[in-house]
């Protein structure tokens, strides 16, 4: 064995929650694939029929549905992630609430990304296009990304970062939707990494 080689064990393992297509999840796997310190070791739906579950597939990594009733079950969540020996949980598009006994195992460990510049447009029920629409008919200037810690309350935990997106009066929600997923796919990987990577 090389001195400085890194087992797969010494690798900070990450699990990837989503319960929609799993474009962020994409572009995370794809980014630490083949990472010296950081593994995309877990991809975990609520959702039988996610598209996140298919990304998984795609890329050869492993994948559990753990249903909104199971999330709920402590003993059994708690054994998925450690038989897949889970040291770091990234949100991408999981719209359950995370459970406290969750928080407790993982602190600081669990991270969201969200569509908007919050404390602005966040909170329960405000996803996806909804938050796209909301931006639009409030009229603002600007929205953005936001990678926060998670805690028990939604979109609520400590920022880590946020990245601004200037509007025009011309942005559609669809506009504004493709232009943030593009900035999220840029600085989630590179977030993460500057959280995970001890190199
Ligand atoms: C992203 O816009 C993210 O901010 C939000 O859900 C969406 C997930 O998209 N939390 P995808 O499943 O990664 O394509």
């Amino acid at each position: 064995m090389f001195k400085n080689s890194t087992s797969k064990e010494d690798k900070v393992q990450v699990a990837l929650f989503g319960s929609g297509t799993g474009s962020n999840a994409e572009t995370i796997i794809k980014t630490f694939k083949d990472h010296p310190t950081i593994l995309p070791a877990l991809v975990v739906s609520n959702k039988v029929d996610a598209g996140i579950l298919n990304k998984a597939a795609f890329h050869n990594i492993p994948s559990a549905v753990i249903s909104k009733e199971e999330l709920q079950d402590q003993e059994k969540t708690i054994k998925v992630l450690a038989d897949h020996k889970i040291n770091f949980i990234v949100l991408a598009g999981f719209l359950l609430k995370i459970p406290s006994y969750l928080i407790n195992a993982f602190p600081n460990k669990i991270i969201n990304i969200h569509p908007a510049l919050l404390p602005d447009f966040g909170g329960k029920g405000m996803y996806g296009m909804r938050v796209h629409e909301a931006v639009k008919r409030s009229g603002a200037s600007k929205t953005g990304i936001t990678i926060h810690y998670v805690d028990e309350v939604y979109d609520h935990g400590k920022v880590i970062f946020q990245r601004q997106i200037k509007l025009t009066p011309s942005d559609s929600p669809e506009s504004i939707a493709q232009m943030v997923l593009k900035e999220e796919h840029e600085w989630y990987p590179k977030i993460i990494e500057s959280l995970l990577h001890k190199g």
